[in-house]
């Protein structure tokens, strides 16, 4: 079993994603070591406990800087014998120190298809903000390697999905994370913990999967 630790800053629904594609086998070899939160009031939290995964907070608003704050995040990851690490609705960048000791083992979950619609600044609901004022036909989400800069390491999964006339950013971000998120997060992590990603570069090699 892969010990993994999700980080989390809001209402969680892609650890909730996470959670049910453990509990009906959809992620293969996981097993949740603990769940992080960089705010005490984070519903993600809530749904957590309701699963029985141990819970941690690391509070942002307590560290000076951004370095101090990842140091605390690497120290929690480390206690508990991380192999690898979920940004499941996380809402910070980490200092690069973070993915230089988890080089590959740190997968990020980003609400638009990157290279669009991302990098500092480009977070929750600002992303679809972003496409629809750009007025693209198609968005959708992306899985990926995280390295030091913003949403720029090697990419997992993309699904695509279609944004409506009348999309609002609530409306179309409803519809990324239902139709694209909540899925192609679970199965990225199922292909981490079952040892089928190959990093080559830029590219990410998918293996088959092996029947035992
Ligand atoms: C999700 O849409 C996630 O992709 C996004 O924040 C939302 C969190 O929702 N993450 C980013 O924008 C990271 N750059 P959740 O807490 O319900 O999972």
């Amino acid at each position: 079993m892969v010990k993994t630790v999700v980080l989390v800053s809001g209402g969680g629904t892609n650890l909730q994603a996470i959670l049910d594609s453990l509990a009906d086998g959809r992620i293969k070899n996981c097993e949740i070591a603990a769940v992080i939160s960089s705010s005490p009031d984070a519903y993600a939290l809530t749904r957590a406990e309701k699963a029985g995964v141990p819970t941690r907070v690391v509070d942002v608003k307590e560290y000076p800087d951004r370095q101090r704050y990842t140091d605390a995040i690497e120290r929690v990851c480390l206690e508990v014998g991380a192999e690898l690490i979920v940004l499941a609705g996380f809402l910070y960048v980490l200092s690069p120190s973070f993915s230089e000791t988890y080089e590959n083992k740190v997968i990020n979950i980003h609400p638009a298809l990157i290279p669009s619609f991302c990098g500092n600044g480009a977070y929750g609901l600002r992303v679809h903000k972003k496409a629809l004022a750009y007025g693209v036909k198609v968005s959708g989400a992306t899985s990926h390697f995280v390295v030091a800069e913003a949403d720029a390491g090697p990419i997992i999964l993309q699904k695509a999905v279609k944004v409506e006339e009348d999309d609002t950013p609530e409306v179309l971000q409803r519809r990324i994370m239902e139709q694209a998120e909540w899925k192609i997060l679970p199965e990225s992590i199922s292909l981490f913990c079952q040892g089928r990603l190959v990093v080559e570069g830029r590219r990410v090699r998918i293996l088959p999967e092996v029947n035992e």
